[in-house]
């Protein structure tokens, strides 16, 4: 018998304002981008064979149960490890021979690992809700990176709407769409700063944010009296940054909807500051960058995105600004549609 083809595409995704605050219980504010991943499989077999537009070669017999989480960290070719990852939390019996190829620039931010294990799983045959494929997603993830990240990537890229940013409440795991406004473009910049320190110091700050939560409670509310008795100058900025940010990400999206691009630039602004100065996840050339955009007429505000230790800065700007020649590696990116089978 032969089986259709399967393609699957799944986006990657950018966050306008609210990093930092998914693993603490906090609001996010991201878009589904229309860079992305496809696989296409010809389903069959116990073993998966992917080739990748690089003609390297994964090979992998499945189901992987035996596998330790320790092996994934070193598997070869190393986007194979998110394959594998998610072929693992699968359980796959059943695997299949194809391609993977991708639009996103890789490690740079834009969660092209995330969208390879949400696109991998679709093509594996998951079936469950986006919320179900995000959960799956952000517990591919973990195991393949070890890195203890929170829930706002595999949930937009999941859940995306063309045209749409996505408000998040991480604690409820709810989102709503917020229409993009005619009157702004996003744009993703690189630093040219690979994110070297991330992982580590990731787990360090989202530490840090437990342990200031147990002393003031969950820090999306917390009272900001509170925080600044906490008897730690280091715990009181973390804590600190993620109750502010989730305000400017509330205000943000009530803006976006308002048509207020001006206002959201401010809080973009305001976003880098406190991610530089209160949760110092900033380098100085991401510095420089929101610096050099901010003074610029045609943008409304910039602020890195993601995890920070490099990686992109995400702009807001006038439709029609053209910021590839302020650095090369750029991209002016669309609100896309979720992870799906073509
Ligand atoms: C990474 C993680 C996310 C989130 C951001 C910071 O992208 O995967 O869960 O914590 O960093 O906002």
């Amino acid at each position: 018998m032969v089986t259709e083809t399967l393609r699957s595409w799944a986006p990657g995704r950018v966050n306008l304002i609210g990093d930092h605050t998914d693993y603490a219980g906090g609001l996010v504010l991201p878009m589904a981008i229309n860079l992305g991943t496809t696989v296409t499989l010809q389903p069959g077999g116990n073993t998966l064979h992917l080739r990748s537009a690089r003609r390297q070669s994964l090979h992998l017999d499945l189901p992987l149960g035996g596998v330790l989480a320790e092996d994934l960290t070193t598997l070869e070719p190393a986007w194979g490890r998110f394959v594998a990852a998610a072929a693992l939390e699968l359980a796959s019996t059943v695997g299949g021979s194809g391609e993977v190829t991708t639009t996103l620039p890789v490690g740079a931010g834009l969660s092209s690992s995330s969208s390879l294990e949400l696109a991998v799983a679709l093509a594996l045959g998951f079936d469950g809700s986006p919320l179900e494929l995000a959960r799956f997603g952000q517990r591919a993830e973990q195991v393949a990176s070890g890195v203890p990240s929170g829930i706002m990537d595999q949930l937009t890229i999941a859940a995306g709407v063309a045209g749409h940013a996505l408000l998040i409440d991480c604690a409820t795991e709810r989102h709503r769409a917020v229409r993009m406004p005619d009157s702004v473009e996003v744009w993703v910049l690189h630093s040219g700063v690979p994110r070297r320190l991330a992982d580590s110091a990731y787990a360090e700050r989202r530490r840090a944010t437990e342990v200031a939560a147990r002393l003031v409670g969950p820090l999306a509310e917390a009272s900001l009296d509170d925080i600044e008795a906490i008897d730690d100058p280091v715990l009181v900025r973390r804590a600190r940054h993620v109750r502010t940010e989730c305000d400017r990400v509330r205000v943000a999206a009530a803006a976006l909807e308002a048509d207020d691009p001006t206002e959201v630039g401010q809080l973009m602004l305001q976003s880098h500051a406190s991610l530089r100065d209160d949760f110092n996840v900033s380098v100085p050339e991401l510095d420089h960058l929101v610096l050099e955009l901010s003074s610029r007429g045609d943008v409304f505000g910039a602020r890195l995105t993601g995890a920070g230790f490099g990686g992109c800065v995400v702009v807001l700007a006038r439709p029609g600004t053209d910021l590839s020649t302020v650095r090369s590696d750029s991209w002016l990116v669309q609100a896309g549609d979720g992870a799906r089978l073509l």
